[in-house]
């Protein structure tokens, strides 16, 4: 194991000793003294050797495919933060997201989110590395990670706040609070099927949809009375007989069970007691069925929201489509805090689109406009948002340990295939993930001299 002083006795072969030195000097002098992160960046170059570089896939402008290129001269990052934590990334999700923000999607937004939160080495917006989450292994830590939460050589797993630098690369730094531990189960390219959806649908399902909230704090309460020496995952099977017991299940509509998003969350909600309908296509049906959805409705064949009026109230839709508010809203339960939540939310393109504060006007008022309807009904209309959560990592990896969750994978690309795997995510029609096999390289790097990267960086 390597402590940050124990450089000599690093000998993993997956950080190069020069930045391991780098890092271990840095991280003792200048997290303690945040603002001279300045001095510490401008230093970089004294410290550059060809160990110093790394592959990863940049953009420079916006755009299509033509636009990634794949460079091994890259500068592996540093833990700037004492919050921090450097990462070997093995694996990376290819999302929707990804292909959007090639185009220039969301980057009003993002770029505000920079110049209010990054450190000034990270306030440019090019070059870019997309890629949205990871799996892969603790290289360094900032000053206020103690050993006990994480320490170089851990196994990890997370979604990082989408404006920094993504995982698209060899090597990532993202917020300690934002990842967790990986499942034991699951190898590195099974594992990172799973961050960016799960924090997605914990974040629409429990923090914004507040469906298992109440649930949750229940778990926590039990654990906290209970002095037993159980796993939390025996606690959360306990509590879900015993919830099923006192109360009757929750129901719910999943539109789209068959993508990332769709596959992910039946499991979710079912690991969570609920009794789930999904929407999908022919081919999709058998395989929702078996992630656990009680019924699943092929929305290719009959008028599908003709055939969900037949069923009973749903207190919960989750829609991973689009904005199907019109013809969901009469499937919720009345007066009964049923919630429909859309995945399709004008709040990055509104800003992108209009002037800030307009941007938010906008999104304010359709947002209100909706719910005014909807509370007539006693129902509310809300839109659920990727946020960065390690609570939920940790959460969600129990519950796979657990074999609650299982990954769904389309298809593993190496890592020298990105452009494939975004166009076929760009499809829409994906069942379940695709996968980036960053640990997979790589063949055609286009070699470019760092000043010149740093060049270009700069204007
Ligand atoms: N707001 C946020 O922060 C956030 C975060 C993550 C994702 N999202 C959005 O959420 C959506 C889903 O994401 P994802 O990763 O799950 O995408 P995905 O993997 O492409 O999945 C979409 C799935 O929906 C199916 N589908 C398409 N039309 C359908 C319909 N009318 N009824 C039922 N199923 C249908 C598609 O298959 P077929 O077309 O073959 O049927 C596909 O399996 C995307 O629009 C994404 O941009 C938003």
């Amino acid at each position: 194991m390597v402590t940050p002083l124990d450089v000599a006795s690093y000998n993993e072969g997956s950080m190069p000793k020069m930045i391991v030195l780098k890092n271990a000097l840095f991280r003792n002098v200048q997290c303690s003294f945040y603002p001279l992160q300045v001095f510490r960046h401008t230093n970089r170059k004294y410290y550059s050797t060809q160990e110093a570089y790394m592959s990863a896939w940049q953009i420079h402008q916006y755009g299509g495919p033509e636009q990634l290129k794949l460079y091994n001269t890259v500068e592996i990052p540093t833990v700037q933060r004492p919050w921090d934590v450097l990462v070997k990334v093995h694996a990376a999700s290819i999302n929707p997201i990804d292909g959007m923000m090639l185009g220039g999607y969301g980057a009003a937004t993002m770029n505000a989110f920079r110049r209010l939160t990054c450190s000034f080495s990270e306030k440019n917006e090019f070059p870019l590395i997309l890629g949205r989450d990871f799996s892969g292994v603790v290289v360094a830590t900032g000053k206020a990670i103690p050993q006990s939460k994480f320490k170089p050589g851990d196994e990890v797993w997370g979604a990082g706040d989408p404006w920094r630098q993504g995982a698209f690369a060899e090597y990532t730094v993202v917020n300690a609070l934002q990842i967790s531990h990986k499942p034991k189960q699951l190898g590195h390219t099974d594992a990172a099927t799973m961050p960016y959806v799960g924090a997605t649908c914990w974040s629409a399902l429990c923090t914004l949809g507040t469906f298992a909230a109440s649930q949750h704090d229940w778990k926590e309460h039990v654990e906290a009375k209970t002095s037993r020496s159980q796993s939390l995952f025996q606690s959360t099977s306990s509590f879900s007989v015993q919830l099923q017991q006192t109360t009757q299940p929750s129901l719910a509509l999943v539109i789209g069970g068959s993508g990332g998003i769709g596959t992910f969350s039946i499991q979710l909600l079912k690991a969570w007691g609920a009794e789930v309908t999904s929407t999908c296509a022919g081919d999709a049906v058998m395989k929702v069925l078996e992630l656990g959805a009680d019924i699943a409705l092929d929305y290719t064949k009959e008028d599908v929201f003709l055939e969900l009026k037949r069923l009973p109230q749903f207190d919960l839709i989750l829609d991973a489509v689009d904005d199907n508010s019109e013809q969901c809203m009469p499937l919720l339960k009345k007066y009964a805090n049923a919630r429909y939540i859309t995945l399709k939310t004008p709040f990055l393109r509104n800003n992108d689109d209009s002037l800030f504060p307009l941007g938010l006007i906008k999104t304010g008022i359709t947002l209100g406009t909706h719910n005014i309807k909807a509370l007539q009904q006693g129902q509310t209309y809300r839109w659920g948002l990727f946020m960065p959560n390690g609570y939920a990592m940790k959460q969600i990896a129990e519950l796979v340990d657990a074999g609650k969750i299982l990954p769904v994978i389309e298809k593993v690309y190496p890592f020298s295939k990105l452009s494939s795997g975004l166009e076929k995510v760009a499809t829409k029609h994906n069942r379940g993930k695709s996968v980036l096999d960053v640990s997979d390289q790589h063949v055609d790097v286009q070699h470019e001299e760092p000043e010149q990267q740093h060049a270009q960086a700069n204007t």
